[in-house]
């Protein structure tokens, strides 16, 4: 049987940086507030009329593709995972492909596990892999959070941020990098709990709507809170025990960047070291399904990250969604 491997990873976020300060200026908020509650210090956020998902995608996909050297007409499938895609359809995946120019018209598919979306998506991909059904997949978050984000209201503007994370996952049939395990779940009870509820089939928009800003994402912190550190640190666990690993075989932790407060509390209830934990929140904010895939590229930059570690993925989101995944990088 074939393994995964990631071969590559790239990433892109916008140049526009939004900080604490510039978003007191318009909400009653402050930075010691976002800082000590989320541990957030900026954001990016996309140009409106050119980062678009797809744009971003291209961007981070370029990078991975030059760093392994491989023409974009060798990609098997590409799988986008992400909130707001560009368009309700086509997926954003088809646009990505055109945007790379690939004529070899390979298949298109786009995932929405809300934040959960790269875990979700390394999973699905990884099987693909397996069973040889394809050989090699790119898989991208790409996230436009800023189209969803209500800038007037303080409780969720602070939290969100745009970009995009590239990789490129490739069979192997040699011992080594590979997926070792993964736990995928979802509790859809407090489904209402985080939910853009406008603009699919059971509320499109209109004038009302957008008169009276419902638009946007609405969120209840405390249950996401609450839910996120339970539900990713007891999948964490599960992989462990599954495999018989302790915390000290795992060389890093890369849970979803959403709060620092959250990050920290996951690697307390794993009793597993914060000098291990990569986390850049404090520049990015919450990339949703990029966020994974972004702080995985820059720690491979950053010479953190080496082939032959064991690198342990987490992440929670909208539905509400939860994964892990272990790797041998
Ligand atoms: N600045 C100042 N005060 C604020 C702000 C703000 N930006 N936001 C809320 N407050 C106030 C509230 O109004 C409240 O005031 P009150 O006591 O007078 O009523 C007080 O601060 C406390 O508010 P809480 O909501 O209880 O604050 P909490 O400690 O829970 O922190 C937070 C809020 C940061 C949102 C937290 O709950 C959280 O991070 N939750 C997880 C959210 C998350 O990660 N969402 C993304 C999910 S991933 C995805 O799929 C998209």
């Amino acid at each position: 049987m074939f393994q995964t491997q990631i071969l590559s990873t790239g990433h892109f976020t916008p140049e526009k940086v939004v900080t604490n300060d510039d978003i007191a200026k318009r909400v009653d908020t402050n930075d010691q507030w976002i800082t000590e509650r989320t541990g957030i210090k900026e954001r990016r956020i996309s140009d409106e009329n050119k980062e678009f998902p797809s744009y971003m995608a291209a961007e981070a996909a370029k990078e991975a593709l030059e760093k392994a050297k491989m023409d974009p007409n060798d990609i098997d499938l590409i799988m986008v995972s992400n909130t707001i895609g560009d368009y309700n359809f086509p997926n954003t995946a088809t646009v990505v492909q055109e945007r790379l120019g690939i004529t070899s018209e390979c298949p298109c598919l786009d995932i929405n596990a809300a934040c959960t979306g790269w875990v979700y998506g390394l999973v699905v991909a990884n099987s693909l892999i397996q069973t040889n059904v394809y050989k090699n997949i790119l898989l991208i978050g790409t996230e436009m959070t800023s189209r969803f984000n209500n800038w007037d209201d303080r409780q969720t503007c602070i939290l969100f941020g745009d970009g995009c994370g590239a990789t490129l996952l490739t069979a192997t049939d040699k011992e080594g990098p590979r997926v070792i395990d993964s736990v995928l779940g979802c509790d859809s009870s407090k489904k209402d709990s985080l939910i853009l509820p406008v603009g699919g089939a059971v509320r499109r928009g209109s004038v009302e709507i957008y008169q009276n800003k419902e638009q946007f994402v609405s969120m209840d912190g405390q249950t996401v809170f609450k839910n996120a550190v339970k539900t990713m640190a007891s999948h964490c666990a599960k992989i462990l025990q599954d495999n018989n690993l302790t915390q000290a075989d795992i060389d890093w932790f890369i849970p979803h960047q959403a709060n620092q407060r959250i990050i920290e509390a996951v690697a307390r209830r794993l009793e597993y070291p914060m000098e291990k934990v990569i986390s850049n929140v404090h520049k990015y904010a919450n990339t949703s399904s990029a966020s994974i895939p972004i702080a995985m590229n820059e720690a491979l930059k950053e010479g953190k990250i080496k082939r032959g570690q064991k690198v342990m993925f987490a992440a929670f989101g909208a539905g509400l969604t939860s994964g892990a995944a272990l790797i041998e990088f």
